[in-house]
């Protein structure tokens, strides 16, 4: 994973307190690592700076001592020089090497020393010179090596090439020997590995302090914005209770600021929709009670139509039985007044009987039709499903049509299923559905047609719980597939104005609907159609109690 990759991951807090932590380490990384390079530069210029004095101050005062080769003269000069922890030995050695006198510790251990680097212009010739060497135990060491001279007037052939002629004053120097000091890097090593402990002692510490001030300053900082981030997921969730508290008036506090206006312009707006919404449901419950009203005076105006239709059959219904109910009473009348009631003979009996039992018959008819009517024009706001026998309410429709058809020379073939199981329904809104079919069946039909009615059981298949069908087949005009698209619009018709309002089928349609069933339609222009009625045996959501009955 890259160091970009992890920093992805990490919360604003860590990355925060990652990145000053790397940035606190890299400089004082840095500035320590200058610090002691310059800090070893100094101790080594000063540590060379008192060895070069003291070397050169020895020098001086050797001359004599090196001249008469006085071991004791210049072992008490070197012994006047306090050794300090920095110097590890002094010796002076004559010009053919040889030592005249030494004191110090590793005066052995120079035979492990193995040269590290030398001074450029050392040379015979120079006056000072210096050595860095490293032991075989790894310490690191300094010789300073001062030469030690003495000034001759003449010169002789043999020394030419050892000495050096100062030309501006004209004498000789000879380099008669060398005082040598050796100076242990030692200290200074320790000097530099106890700062660099230190620096990074330092740099920990420094670290550690940030990390807590950063960590403490983050909170202040991210602890708003944490409270942000968790009141931001609640307005996702729809919860616009909370606001941010504001503590600060930084950048933070204005941010906080401006999301609190947003939560209140979001509450208002949620509130308008709730509003808007709670007007819009009313509304559409008191339209939707409207249209239902409207519905309901459409259905009912759509019957009263239909009896309109009917009258003409009602009263020619009414009219037969009634004449003979007349008749009836008229002949008993006349008998009856003709004679008195001792002087009746069985036989007069008997024909009064018959009559009487024809007037009650007669009677019990018209009294069905006037029933009949009555259930059909019934008006009921509310929908009431019974359980009912589709056969039986066929009957009681067609006993207002039949005369009609009569009237208009259209026979009539029934074929009916005496098997079929009760459905449930509201037999007044079915009798009004098989009116207006047979009617508009009648309507397309030409005098000495046939119109074809049949009822049909379908039984249960599968997850279809079984139906009724009815079917009104005619050999009328005939529907065009244009118009086939268009029957069942509200107003739509074929009629002259006065003989069709457009209504019967859009009626029809509903309430079969209302029952769960449906009206499907064939049709071929010039052979006729077929309309075929399907509602199912039990209506979902609907409780039937009551039974049908004439
Ligand atoms: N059996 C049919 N044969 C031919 N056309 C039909 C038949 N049934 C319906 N139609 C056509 O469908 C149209 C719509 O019928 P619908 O019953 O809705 O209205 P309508 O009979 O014209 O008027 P209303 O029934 O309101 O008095 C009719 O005008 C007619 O053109
Ligand atoms: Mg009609």
């Amino acid at each position: 994973m890259s160091v970009f990759s992890l920093l992805r991951n990490l919360a604003l807090r860590e990355k925060f307190v990652a990145v000053v932590s790397l940035v606190i380490v890299v400089s004082m990384l840095i500035i320590s690592g200058y610090l002691i390079k310059r800090q070893n530069e100094i101790y080594h210029q000063e540590l060379e700076k008192r060895g070069r004095a003291l070397a050169a101050n020895l020098a001086y005062n050797a001359e004599y001592g090196v001249i008469l080769e006085s071991k004791e003269e210049l072992e008490n000069l070197i012994k006047g020089v306090a050794l300090s922890d920095d110097i590890v030995y002094v010796k002076i050695v004559a010009s053919d090497g040889r030592v005249l006198a030494e004191i110090g510790r590793n005066l052995t251990e120079k035979a492990a020393l193995v040269p590290n680097q030398s001074d450029a212009e050392q040379s015979d010739s120079a006056l000072f010179s210096h050595y860095l060497y490293r032991s075989e135990a790894g310490d690191d060491f300094i010789e300073l090596r001062h030469q030690v001279r003495t000034m001759r007037k003449e010169i002789s052939k043999e020394n030419l090439g050892a000495v050096a002629v100062n030309h501006t004053s004209g004498s000789v120097y000879e380099k008669i020997g060398e005082v040598r000091i050796g100076l242990t890097l030692a200290n200074l090593n320790r000097e530099v590995s106890k700062s660099q402990t230190a620096a990074i002692l330092l740099t920990l510490m420094v670290v550690l302090s940030a990390i807590i001030i950063m960590t403490a300053f983050v909170r202040i900082i991210v602890r708003p914005i944490e409270s942000l981030a968790e009141i931001t997921d609640k307005i996702s969730k729809g919860d616009l209770s909370k606001t941010v508290d504001i503590t600060w008036k930084d950048e933070i506090g204005m941010l906080a600021m401006s999301f609190n206006r947003m939560i209140a312009s979001l509450k208002k707006s949620q509130q308008e929709i709730e509003d808007y919404n709670r007007t819009l449901e009313e509304k559409i419950i008191e339209r939707t009670c409207e249209l239902e009203g409207a519905q309901a005076q459409l259905i009912q105006s759509e019957k009263m139509a239909a009896i309109g239709q009917l009258a003409a059959g009602v009263a020619h219904e009414l009219n037969n039985p009634l004449g003979g109910i007349l008749g009836y009473a008229q002949f008993a009348l006349e008998k009856i007044e003709n004679k008195e009631i001792h002087d009746l003979k069985p036989k007069d009996m008997e024909s009064y009987k018959r009559y009487l039992r024809d007037i009650e018959t007669q009677s019990r008819r018209c009294k069905a039709i006037v029933q009949n009517l009555l259930k059909f024009s019934r008006t009921s706001q509310t929908v009431e499903f019974l359980e009912l026998d589709i056969n039986q309410v066929l009957e009681e429709t067609l006993t207002f049509i039949d005369h009609q058809l009569m009237m208009n020379q259209v026979a009539l073939r029934k074929t009916i299923d005496r098997n079929i199981p009760k459905t449930q329904g509201n037999p007044g809104q079915l009798q009004q559905v098989f009116t207006n079919i047979i009617i508009n069946a009648m309507h397309a039909s030409k005098p000495g047609s046939e119109i074809a009615i049949s009822t049909r059981f379908l039984p249960p298949l599968g997850e279809f719980a079984g139906a009724v069908e009815v079917a009104v087949a005619d050999q009328g005009t005939g529907i065009s597939e244009e118009n086939l698209k268009k029957i069942f619009e509200p107003f739509f018709t074929t009629k002259e104005v006065g003989k069709g309002t457009g209504l019967g089928l859009s009626v029809s349609y509903g309430i079969i609907k209302e029952h769960g069933g449906e009206i499907r339609v064939k049709s071929r222009l010039g052979q006729g159609s077929i309309f075929t009625i399907i509602l199912p045996l039990e209506k979902k959501g609907i409780s039937v109690e009551k039974q049908y009955s004439a």
